[in-house]
């Protein structure tokens, strides 16, 4: 399946009114096999009280299912309010070991504007796989899900 394949289908599901989780399930799954260097790949959502909580995803069950706003690599990413490319996490302090097989890790931001919905968090085994592509294809997916939770939020939701 190709992103243009799998945004195809997420659109159609939302207009069929299909539920948000399944379509935020349909999503990680659909991301996770668009390619191979993908290990890991799910939804961190981002509660009022700056907790990230671990929602869909695909891979190894992991034991960081919250996690705070300023810890590890997904809530650097919040706390500084931006994308986190990591080429070689053995390399960095702050990281939060989901597999010991982990090399490279990416989160981009589920956002609008200044407004944090979620991220996305990709784990893979191979050193620095996400390129320019992979980070594109990721981010457009990502901007994509900001539209559905901003329209389930009605607009308002303040992270
Ligand atoms: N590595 C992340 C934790 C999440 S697991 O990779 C699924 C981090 O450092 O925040």
């Amino acid at each position: 399946m190709s992103l243009d394949c799998l945004m195809s289908k997420l659109e159609s599901m939302r207009g069929d009114g299909a539920d948000f989780d399944t379509i935020l399930e349909t999503a990680m799954e659909g991301l996770h096999v668009l390619d191979p260097r993908f290990h890991w790949t799910g939804i961190y959502e981002l509660f009022p009280d700056n907790v990230l909580h671990l929602g869909a995803f695909v891979g190894a069950p992991t034991d960081h299912v919250f996690i705070g706003v300023g810890t590890g690599v997904c809530g650097t990413a919040v706390a500084e309010k931006r994308n986190m490319n990591i080429p070689d996490v053995r390399e960095i302090s702050n990281y939060l070991a989901c597999s010991t097989s982990t090399r490279s890790e990416l989160v981009v931001l589920i956002r609008t504007g200044d407004t944090i919905h979620a991220q996305i968090d990709i784990d893979s085994h191979q050193v620095a796989a996400f390129d320019d592509a992979a980070v594109s294809m990721v981010q457009q997916l990502a901007d994509w899900l900001a539209v559905l939770y901003n329209e389930r939020a009605g607009g308002k939701r303040v992270a």
